[in-house]
C-alpha cells in the first residue's frame, strides 16, 4: 500500500490550521483570559507559545515528515529503539481519549446550535435561567449521548474518504466557513456599544491577576490548541512530502491559531461587554452568558446560530485530527484497510466517551479527586498525557537523534544563523525545561 500523502502544501496548512483551530481557540481561550485579567495573560501565552509550542509543533511534524510513519512507527524509527515506539503509541492512546471527550463537549455544541435554529437558545433571557438550562441538557443522558453520536457519526464520515478525499477536502470546506462566519461576528461585535470596554480590556494588561497558576495555564493552552502530544501533528506531518519546506508549511497554521484564538476573545468579549456582563464567567461563559446576551440583541437569533455554527466547524476539524492517528496506526501496524480502522477507531471513541457524556447526569456521582468523570478525564489528559507526549517529541529531537542531525532534516539547505539558534536554545532548553515545570505542577509540587 503506498502512503497517503497531502495534494499539496496547502493541503497541509489547511488541516494542521483545522486541526489546531477548535474549542480552545473559541471556548476556552476567551474565558481564561477573562480569567487571568486580559493583556497580561496575553502577553505570557505569547511567549510561552514561542519558547514551546512552536519549537514543540515543529519538532512534531519534523519527525512525523522524516519518518513517514504514524507516531508509534515514526518514533521508533528516529529513537531506534521500541522504548520510543511505546512512548508514541502512548502519544496515539492520548489522542483516542481526547477524541472521546472532546466529542461529547462537540454533541453540547450541536445541541446547542439545533436549539440555535429552534430558537430556544434566544429565549435565555437571564444568566440564571441559561445556567439552568444547560445544566438540565447536559445531565440530560439521551441528549448528552446522542449528540456525542451524532458528532462522532460526521467525524467518522470524513475520515472515511482518506486524507486527501476527508479530511484535506473537509478541511477546505470547515476553515474557509469558519474565518466567514468570525469575520461577520467579529463586524457585529465591534458595532455593539460595549465594544470600547472590551477592546480595553483586551489591550491594557492588569498584571495583579496574573498568578502563578496563570504561567502554567498559558503552557497547557498552547500545547492543547496546537494539538501536540497526541500524534496528531506527527501523523499530519507524515503525509507532507519529504522535498517541503517545513518551517514554510508549519508558520502558516500557528499564525492562523493564534489570530483565531485573539479574535474569538474579540468577538465574545465585544459580545458579554455590550450587555453589561463581566468577562470572568468561567467555562459557562459560551453556554451561560452568550445565549443571555443573544436574546437581549436585536438579531441575537442570528448571531446565536452563527456563533454556534463557527464553534461546531471549529471543533469537527480538531476532532478528525485527533482521530488520525488511531487510525493510521492500525492501517501501518496492524495492516488493517482505512475503512476498518475507521470503523474500530470511532466506535472506540465513542464508547469510550459515552461515561463522560453521562457524567454530568446518570454518573454525577462517579467522582474522582473531587471532579466529575468528564472533567478528571479532561483534566488529566491536559495536564499529564498531553505535556508527556509534548515532552517526548522535543527530547527525542533535541536529545535523542540529536540537535546537528534534526537540523540537517529540518533546514537541509542550511538556515539564518539566527533561526538556527532558536531552535537549538528552544529543543535543548526552554521546552524541556518549561515542560518539567508543568509536570511538577501537576504533581502539586509548587502547591
Ligand atoms: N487543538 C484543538 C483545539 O484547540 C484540540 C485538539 C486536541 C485537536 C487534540 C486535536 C487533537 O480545540
Amino acid at each position: 500500500m503506498t502512503r497517503a500523502s497531502w495534494g499539496s502544501r496547502i493541503g497541509f496548512i489547511v488541516a494542521a490550521a483545522g486541526s489546531a483551530i477548535g474549542l480552545a481557540n473559541i471556548w476556552r481561550f476567551p474565558y481564561i483570559v477573562g480569567h487571568f485579567g486580559g493583556a497580561a495573560f496575553i502577553l505570557v501565552y505569547l511567549l510561552f507559545l514561542m519558547l514551546v509550542g512552536v519549537p514543540v509543533f515543529i519538532a512534531e511534524v519534523l519527525v512525523g515528515r522524516t519518518a513517514q510513519a504514524s507516531p508509534s512507527g515514526a518514533f521508533e524509527k528516529i529513537g531506534g529503539n521500541k522504548l520510543w515506539g511505546l512512548a508514541g503509541k502512548g502519544t496515539i492512546l492520548t489522542g483516542l481519549i481526547v477524541s472521546a471527550f472532546y466529542s461529547v463537549v462537540s454533541g453540547w455544541i450541536i445541541g446547542y446550535l439545533i436549539m440555535a435554529v429552534e430558537g430556544t437558545v434566544t429565549t435565555l433571557h437571564t444568566t440564571a435561567l441559561a445556567a439552568q438550562h444547560f445544566n438540565a441538557m447536559i445531565a440530560h443522558p439521551w441528549w448528552a449521548v446522542s449528540n456525542h453520536a451524532i458528532f462522532m457519526l460526521i467525524s467518522t464520515s470524513i475520515l472515511y474518504f482518506g486524507v486527501r478525499g476527508g479530511i484535506e477536502k473537509a478541511n477546505k470546506i470547515f476553515l474557509p466557513t469558519l474565518f466567514i462566519v468570525l469575520i461577520l461576528l467579529l463586524i457585529q461585535g465591534l458595532m455593539l456599544p460595549g465594544a470600547e470596554n472590551a477592546l480595553k480590556f483586551l489591550l491594557h494588561p492588569n498584571w495583579s491577576a496574573l498568578t502563578p497558576g496563570a504561567l502554567i495555564t498559558a503552557m497547557g493552552h498552547a500545547f492543547f490548541t496546537l494539538s501536540l502530544g497526541q500524534g496528531t501533528m506527527v501523523t499530519y506531518g507524515s503525509y507532507i512530502p519529504q522535498n517541503e519546506s517545513i518551517i514554510k508549511a508549519c508558520t502558516p497554521p500557528v499564525i492562523m491559531d493564534t489570530i483565531v484564538s485573539l479574535l474569538a476573545a474579540v468577538v465574545v468579549f465585544t459580545i458579554v461587554f455590550g450587555s453589561g456582563y463581566e468577562p470572568n464567567a468561567g467555562p459557562g461563559l459560551i453556554f451561560h452568558t452568550l445565549p443571555t446576551v443573544f436574546s437581549q440583541l436585536s438579531g441575537g437569533y442570528g448571531l446565536a446560530i452563527l456563533f454556534f455554527l463557527l464553534v461546531f466547524s471549529a471543533a469537527l476539524t480538531s476532532q478528525i485530527s485527533a482521530m488520525e492517528p488511531t487510525i493510521a496506526y492500525l492501517m501501518e501496524s496492524w495492516n488493517w484497510s482505512r475503512h476498518s480502522a475507521t470503523i474500530l477507531c470511532g466506535t472506540t471513541a465513542f464508547v469510550l466517551g459515552i461515561p463522560c457524556a453521562l457524567a454530568a447526569g446518570l454518573l454525577s456521582n462517579v467522582r474522582i479527586f473531587d471532579m466529575d468523570i468528564l472533567d478528571a478525564v479532561s483534566t488529566f489528559t491536559s495536564d499529564v498525557l498531553i505535556p508527556a507526549g509534548g515532552f517526548f517529541a522535543v527530547v527525542l529531537v533535541g536529545y535523542r537523534w540529536g540537535y546537528p542531525g534534526a537540523m540537517r532534516a529540518l533546514l537541509p539547505e542550511g538556515g539564518a544563523s539566527w533561526l538556527k539558534g532558536y531552535f537549538w536554545f528552544c529543543f535543548k532548553i526552554t521546552a524541556p525545561l518549561l515542560m518539567i515545570i508543568v509536570f511538577l505542577d501537576a504533581l502539586g509540587v509548587f502547591r
